[in-house]
């Protein structure tokens, strides 16, 4: 609807150009508000105010010339033109009910489907392998898969790579340590029970006991020279620890499987060739022994040439290197034509460096979109880094565990009518979702504060307020006797809160489309909370069982059916289950 309006100016504007009452050069960004206050319309735009002064005329006269060249339509019932030159649109109600009829026919509920379907990569969850998952890990994870869900129902083909860590310098103590596990427990399979312990106990030795840095390296050099006995823990200690990572998926809900997985190392046969074709492109520097590649974009402190390094001194590859060649096995094996990768905000600068070296290096063309999803931390109550109560890490199991718990001690507080298993299941999903959502719901670009207990509050925009609502409207059929699928009649928008549930409905294809543009999944969030709360409103002000004309009965169970629809369906692309009852 935004987009056709949109059009519908950038006509009028057309118009206004060639009658000579704008200039030929205007090219206006044309952007529609939507009023907060209901009296301004649906929709308000500031095109008058902006092109006055080169219309050379007060911006109301302008709006009116804006408004007498819009071309017939049938989406607009009024205009008016407001305060210092806004014009505001109301929609035409016919239109808005064929809408939501359109949506309520169709299985996507009205997102339309991309005409050009991108192949999306999307890079995210990737974890380090040394270590556990933490409480860092879970942004990326769940802000990829909800964004991930979202692509897909706009029609994108999305190709998810788990990117993890599985190579580099710290495998060396694991491995020493490993080895000498694994000769005292005489076994030839180590029960990694706690990876974190396990990587704690090694470091511990790293840096204290005499001699065994020196092992760690030399195992290094030797895992990294492809010798077999080293391959062979190595992979033992790799699949442990993925194997962990699956269990906090499986336990998250989010669609990930080993398939999924791409691991740094799977690049190492690929880095010689980077650095190679790096160099025949006349990329590379070197600089103190290191082969460096230098970009003007990227200038430090001091406005010195900051260099992104591909490859150490001492012959070895980077982080850098392997993401460099990720790129052009996503461009090349993928045809990805949009790349996303979600991480922590601070890794903005080393994404910055990789996308410009690909782009410089022909490994992207530039139709292709490169797109670093940053997010900001974890925060505990008391503004730092979130830590467990012994001041470590968290990890991610226990806290799913506590997730659980808390939200089992809940259900029993508020006296729940369900059996002992039926509560432990639906404190399973609503723990799930409090910690997902209240992670989802904020702008993932600042940092959030991690807090048990606004995050399983019943009030405000909640996993629980949320998962209540749907079950509320799900009563509704219940006590009807019907299915929401069963229902039939048209829809009528006999009065204002009629009107503003369906005003409301339509508008999830619009938020679907900016999470899926701008990865921001808070914008759903946002979205489906204020639909709950209309539905509310609606169903305080609008008896709907009882309700006693036949039509208005059927066209209201019609908008609860398409509200109980279009929650599900938006806390699915959140990666969140839902309830029948709680
Ligand atoms: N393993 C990295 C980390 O834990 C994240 C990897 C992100 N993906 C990438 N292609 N660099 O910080």
């Amino acid at each position: 609807m935004r987009e056709q309006i949109e059009a519908l100016l950038s006509t009028a504007i057309d118009t206004l150009i060639a009658n000579g009452t704008l200039p030929a050069e205007v090219a206006p960004r044309i952007a529609l508000d939507r009023p907060r206050d209901k009296s301004h319309g649906d929709f308000a735009t500031n095109l008058a105010l902006m092109l006055a002064k080169p219309a050379k005329q007060p911006p109301r006269a302008l709006a009116e010339a804006i408004i007498a060249a819009l071309p017939e339509n049938n989406l607009i019932s009024k205009t008016d033109i407001a305060g210092p030159g806004f014009i505001n649109f109301t929609l035409n109600q016919d239109h808005l009910i064929d809408q939501l009829e359109a949506a309520w026919n169709d299985k996507h509920l009205g997102v339309p489907q991309a005409e050009q379907a991108d192949t999306v990569v999307i890079d995210y969850s990737s974890p380090n392998l040394a270590k556990e998952m933490h409480v860092g890990h879970l942004r990326s994870t769940i802000i990829g898969d909800a964004v991930a869900r979202t692509l897909s129902l706009q029609g994108h083909k999305v190709i998810p790579q788990n990117h993890v860590g599985d190579w580099g310098t710290q495998f060396g103590m694991l491995l020493a340590h490993m080895e000498d596990e694994l000769k005292e427990q005489a076994t030839e399979t180590l029960e990694l029970a706690d990876l974190e312990t396990f990587y704690k106990a090694a470091k511990a030795r790293f840096d204290n006991e005499e001699g065994f840095a020196d092992r760690a390296r030399q195992l290094v050099v030797k895992l990294q020279g492809g010798d077999d006995y080293c391959l062979k823990l190595w992979k033992i200690f790799i699949e442990t620890s993925m194997d962990h990572c699956q269990e906090v998926y499986d336990r998250l809900g989010v669609q990930l499987t080993r398939a999924d997985v791409m691991a740094e190392s799977a690049y190492n046969p690929d880095l010689p060739g980077v650095i190679n074709d790096l160099k025949e492109k006349g990329l590379l520097v070197e600089d103190a022994g290191a082969q460096c590649v230098f970009l003007d974009e990227f200038k430090g402190k001091e406005g010195e040439p900051l260099p992104v390094i591909v490859q150490k001194k001492d012959g070895g590859y980077l982080y850098a290197t392997t993401d460099l060649a990720a790129v052009r096995y996503r461009n090349d094996v993928l045809n990805a034509t949009r790349m996303i990768y979600v991480t922590d905000a601070r890794q903005a600068l080393h994404f910055s460096q990789i996308f410009a070296v690909s782009r410089k290096a022909n490994y992207v063309s530039d139709e292709i979109r490169l797109e670093h999803l940053g997010f900001g931390m974890v925060l505990g109550k008391d503004g730092r880094p979130y830590k467990s109560r012994d001041g470590g890490v968290t990890k991610l199991a226990d806290l799913l565990d506590e997730a659980e718990r808390r939200a089992l001690d809940l259900i029993v507080s508020k006296g729940s009518e369900l059996s002992p298993d039926e509560q432990k299941e639906v404190a399973r999903v609503v723990g799930i979702a409090s910690v997902k959502y209240a992670d989802l719901s904020k702008n993932r670009t600042s940092d959030y504060m991690f807090d048990w207990d606004t995050m399983l509050s019943f009030d405000g925009n909640t996993a629980p307020y949320l998962l209540y609502a749907n079950t509320r409207v799900k009563s509704v059929f219940q006590r009807a006797g019907v299915t929401p699928e069963s229902v039939t009649g048209a829809i009528l928008l006999a009065t204002e809160q009629d009107q503003a549930l369906a005003k409301k409905l339509a508008l999830f294809p619009e938020v679907v489309a900016s999470v899926g543009n701008k990865g921001m999944p808070h914008y759903l969030c946002g979205y489906l909370f204020e639909l709950a709360g209309t539905f509310s409103s609606f169903y305080e002000a609008c008896p709907i069982l009882s309700a006693d004309d036949e039509n208005l009965k059927a066209s209201r169970l019609k908008l609860a059916a398409l509200t109980q629809r279009t929650l599900e369906k938006g806390l699915s692309l959140l990666g969140i289950e839902t309830l029948e009852r709680m």
